[in-house]
């Protein structure tokens, strides 16, 4: 079932050029972009390293977009506070990283921002139904988070669906692997937010690159 909700396009600051992050950013702001997806990194529960409360500091003073803060670290409570203080506009952490989801959920609601919950490909869609009136976006991942420019997981597609299927109005995005192929069939299955790292950033004319994802939903059958 398609989505109602507005698609908007996320272009991820994760597959930029880090030595000109904040010019990058405002790139991708005047390339029309809804939203910067913001990722972060601990290396423990992904083996990668990334950005952090500093740099998105950074990233918000040279643009206005809304800051979606995509964190892979355990503890995610733990630095609400800081990344809010930084400006992020969302925090989504991921539900295989804490026992305390209800909770921290709560925790970033109360600071006045959205709060989204991620789910790594693997896990099973029947913990998903439990957490659609508790959080702002569910963040379906379409690879196994860490790594950029990585290939599209299609057994996600159908979790997508299962989702769209308990909820009409819930903001579904999807993160990994998407481009012209495969956010069609994201739409398809019900997702209406995507994030898309090295399929626009790697272009120089990304406001093209964004105008044919947000095609998708024609596209889509
Ligand atoms: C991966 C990150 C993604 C990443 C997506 O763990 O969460 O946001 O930047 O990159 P692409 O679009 O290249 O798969
Ligand atoms: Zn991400």
């Amino acid at each position: 079932m398609k989505s109602k909700n507005k698609i908007k396009i996320e272009p991820s600051l994760f597959a930029a050029d880090f030595g000109y992050l904040a010019d990058e950013a405002k790139r991708a702001e005047d390339a029309g972009a809804d939203a910067l997806h913001f990722d972060i990194m601990d290396g423990h529960f992904v083996p990668n390293l990334s950005l952090s409360t500093k740099s998105l500091e950074a990233v918000n003073r040279a643009c206005n977009l809304f800051l979606d803060v995509h964190i892979m670290v355990y503890n995610p409570e733990v630095y609400i506070e800081k990344l809010v203080q930084a400006g992020a506009d969302n925090i989504t952490f991921h539900f295989e990283a804490t026992e305390n989801i209800e909770k921290t959920l709560a925790m970033i609601q109360q600071q006045g921002i959205e709060a989204g919950l991620a789910f790594c490909p693997d896990t099973s869609k029947s913990f998903l139904p439990q957490f659609i009136d508790k959080c702002n976006v569910i963040l379906l991942m379409t690879v196994n988070p860490g790594f950029g420019g990585q290939a599209f997981n299609h057994d996600v597609l159908e979790k997508i669906s299962f989702l769209r299927e308990q909820s009409a109005t819930l903001d579904i995005q999807v993160d990994g692997g998407i481009d012209d192929k495969t956010a069609p069939l994201c739409i398809q299955a019900g997702a209406n937010r995507l994030v898309s790292g090295t399929y626009l950033f790697r272009e120089n004319d990304m406001r093209s690159k964004i105008k044919q994802l947000r095609k998708s939903r024609e596209l889509s059958v």
